[in-house]
């Protein structure tokens, strides 16, 4: 048999990563869409209940996601890590045009809550599905993919916010364009699934032997896998599986770490950015079309950077990659903090606090954008991966919600400036956690991990060559 070509294993990769394309698009949309929603429902005021009810008109899709990443691990088990990829593109699909053709507030609510529990399944399922499919010299990198289809998405949502401003200046019915153009990454994404292959892992937990082998022997291209498949059924066979062991002495760590790492990917106050962006920037100095073209130049540095991630991870390694993001964002943030807690809004300073902004956004993408997403599918047993991610990603969407939802109020009662030296403070905290606990997992074969983790090796060496002495952290 052929070998498959490093190309095919990325185009099917490409392919599952498109769940990242929804969770992006609507991460974005809410950006430019937002104004003159508030506008076309009357909702206006600086006041604590109405900064409230704007912070959860944004919040509650990463409530949404919060739910359905809940339910995301049982979904894997179930249906499998293909089909429920394809059920999320029709739950985006339905909330979509809920929102879309929202007559009121609550049904953009409803809208947006179905849209948040597609993103919330789709982001730990699909990582998962990628780490499953690819080959252990390029996961890294395959993994990634799901990151850039999440910047593409942004990217893809703060053009169309551009265009739709521009074009229908009538501001209640502008939004729902916007918010419409959601239909094409959830049809991309239903159709594209409907071509690949199941995750060879999951076949074989549930016991469908033949159709595990037919697919390894493609995925791998070689008709002599018996080594893979007594590694994988030696993991479906280990003793236990079952969630709660997510909680005994030896899981628990790797469950903290997981969560921790998504913690502080929020804490970051990433997401100030994406989604109340056009606030950042005009807090900066910048006038109506000098803030969209700021929230395009910081889509485009978000896309470049995280390709550059895709490209280096495997050669660098995660955690490399995540300290020099981490250290170049902590800088950023503090300097964007100070700059924008100065009143004096000269020149000088906007031009500053545009460069930090952008910096941070660069930094973020090659480390804290995608080193979670992979780290979280690497390290867990394959019994219990899919718990065992399903509760990383609650982290990822109860601190997106927080952020999101105080954002507001923060900017109001302690002042912008304060609120990115408070996420400063954070993600110096979190360049301590993940310089104690992230393994290197560069290169490593999901099964070795796991059979590291059962000889008692501790968290940070998870990813050593096996046989070596159990090292303590
Ligand atoms: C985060 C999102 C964020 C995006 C920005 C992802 O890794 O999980 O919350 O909006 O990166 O690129």
């Amino acid at each position: 048999m052929k070998p498959p070509s490093t190309l095919h294993t990325y185009l099917l990769g490409s392919v599952a990563a498109m769940a990242g394309l929804l969770f992006g698009f609507d991460t974005g949309v809410i950006s430019g869409a937002q104004s003159f929603i508030f506008e076309t429902f009357g909702i206006s005021g600086d006041d604590v209940e109405v900064s409230a009810l704007k912070g959860f008109i944004v919040a509650v899709v990463p409530l949404g996601a919060l739910l359905g990443a809940m339910g995301s691990g049982l979904c894997a088990q179930s249906f499998g890590r293909r089909r429920s990829l394809m059920y999320t593109a029709l739950i985006f699909l339905i909330g979509t045009l809920t929102a879309a053709f929202a007559p009121s507030i609550h049904w953009i609510i409803t809208g947006r809550l179905f849209m948040g529990l597609a993103i919330g399944i789709s982001a730990m399922i699909a990582p998962m599905y990628l780490s499953e499919i690819s080959p252990a010299d390029i996961r890294g990198a395959i993994i990634f993919l799901f990151q850039l289809a999440i910047t593409i998405g942004l990217l893809g949502a703060f053009t169309t916010n551009l265009i739709f401003t521009l074009w229908i200046p009538d501001p209640t019915l502008n939004w729902r364009w916007m918010f419409g153009v959601g239909i094409i990454p959830s049809a991309l994404l239903f159709i594209g699934m409907l071509q690949m292959p199941y995750s060879p892992r999951w076949l074989i937990l549930k016991k469908r032997d033949s159709e595990a082998e037919a697919t390894l022997k493609t995925l791998l291209g070689k008709e002599d896998i018996q080594l893979e498949l007594n590694e994988i059924h030696e993991s479906v066979e280990r003793e236990g599986g079952r969630f709660f062991e997510l909680f005994s002495r030896r899981l628990f760590p790797l469950l903290l770490m997981a969560f921790a790492l998504f913690m502080f990917q929020q804490l970051s106050g990433i997401n100030a950015i994406m989604y109340y962006g056009p606030l950042v920037f005009e807090q900066a100095g910048l006038g109506d079309t000098g803030k969209l073209i700021a929230q395009m130049a910081m889509g485009v540095v978000n896309v470049g950077m995280t390709v550059i991630g895709v490209w280096i991870i495997d050669k660098c390694g995660r955690r490399p990659l995540l300290f020099i993001g981490f250290i170049g964002m902590i800088i950023c943030l503090t300097v964007l903090g100070l700059l924008l807690g100065n009143q004096s809004q000269d020149s000088e300073n906007t031009f500053f606090a545009i460069t930090s902004v952008l910096c941070f956004i660069g930094f973020f993408a090659i480390s804290l954008g995608g080193v979670p997403y992979i780290i979280m599918s690497e390290v867990f047993p394959l019994k219990v991966r899919a718990h065992g991610m399903a509760i990383a990603s609650c982290a990822n969407w109860a601190f997106n919600m927080f952020v999101s939802e105080t954002f507001d109020i923060f900017r109001t009662q302690i002042g912008m400036g304060s609120t990115f030296l408070f996420y400063a403070i954070c993600t110096t905290i979190g360049l301590c956690v993940a310089w104690r606990f992230v393994p290197e997992t560069k290169n490593r074969p999901l099964e070795e991990i796991e059979s590291n983790l059962y000889s008692g090796k501790p968290l940070r060496r998870l990813g050593d060559a096996p046989g070596n002495a159990p090292t303590h952290n």
